[in-house]
């Protein structure tokens, strides 16, 4: 049995590895953000990459299903007491591993004091190291989408060319530079008819965030083609890179995922755990008694 002193110490200090956090989020919700996370940690993976998937989305369509398994357990299931949280990880291809959405993920932002180290005490499981956390959140500002977006190292803004889409991808990043006081984003525009179309909605993106956010950068990771058969793979239960590994869209997710390999993390420091600390633990009372405990009770 692991000290669990040990671990919460490591946590508060922030640990000493440094996988890679990532938030793959939108404005406008249906616009292939489950199918773009699906797809990128199958690609990492195949690339040698432990990943682990967080569904931090309450929709329809999440990670699990396209995947085709079946979450026995979910996180409610862990702060009801009823397992830790490596009965509710999922494995996926490639030794992917996956947290699937629950109800209990909308109330990971509102845990009691109690609850959050039952999460906090479960960490002993990441020790076995990861190279990347990915977050596929909801659609939107709504408070569930905000506090995953903030604990993330990097954000991934998925966009369309729908009008809407545009609109809604620069509502979503106004509210984070503004109330969050993030300055970075990463841009993919998916389902476009061609790389210029992507381009075009890229700019008119940068160009808006431009005039009225000032110091916002966006960096263009690529764009996604429209392709009919993105729809039969998830309708077939199977990720698209899998069934066309040579697809113009696989090739171009795969240029997607190198180009955020060799980018710098946007906030420097940061691991699974720290992440952790930071989504469970940001509140100040919470933190400071969190803190007492490493050299009280644990
Ligand atoms: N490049 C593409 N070409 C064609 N269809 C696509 C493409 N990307 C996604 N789709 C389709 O769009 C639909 C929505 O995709 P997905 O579920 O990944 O979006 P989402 O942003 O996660 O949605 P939500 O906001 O509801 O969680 C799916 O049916 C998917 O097959
Ligand atoms: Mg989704």
């Amino acid at each position: 049995m692991k000290d669990q002193a040990q671990t919460l110490r490591r946590i508060v200090n922030g640990g000493d590895k440094s996988p890679q956090v990532i938030s793959v989020t939108s404005g406008k919700g249906g616009v292939g953000k489950t199918t773009v996370v699906t797809n990128m940690a199958i690609i990492l993976a195949s690339l040698g990459k432990k990943v682990l998937v967080f569904d931090a989305d309450l929709g329809l369509a999440n990670i699990d299903v396209m995947l085709g398994l079946t979450p026995r357990f979910n996180i409610k299931h862990v702060l009801e007491g009823q397992c830790r949280l490596e009965d509710v990880i999922l494995e996926g291809p490639l030794g992917i591993k996956i947290i699937p959405a629950s109800s209990g993920v909308q109330e990971l932002a509102e845990l009691s004091h109690e609850q959050q180290l039952t999460i906090v005490n479960t960490l002993d499981y990441f020790d076995d190291e990861l190279d990347y956390m990915l977050l596929d959140t909801g659609a939107g500002i709504s408070r569930n989408v905000m506090y995953f977006n903030t604990a993330a190292q990097r954000i991934v803004v998925v966009v369309t060319p729908e009008p809407t889409s545009i609109t809604d991808a620069y509502a979503l990043i106004k509210v984070l530079r503004t109330k969050h006081g993030i300055k970075r984003f990463d841009l993919i525009i998916n389902n476009v008819l061609s790389a210029g179309e992507g381009n075009e909605v890229a700019k008119k993106l940068m160009m808006v965030c431009d005039r009225f956010l000032g110091d916002v950068a966006l960096d263009m990771l690529g764009s996604l083609p429209h392709d009919s058969s993105i729809p039969e793979c998830i309708r077939a239960q199977k990720a698209f890179v899998g069934v066309k590994p040579a697809g113009e869209a696989a090739r171009r997710l795969t240029g997607i995922v190198k180009r955020l390999e060799q980018a710098a993390p946007v906030h420097s420091s940061g691991n699974i755990q720290f992440f952790f600390k930071r989504l469970l633990l940001t509140q100040g009372k919470v933190m400071n008694h969190a803190g007492h405990s490493v050299s009280g009770s644990y």
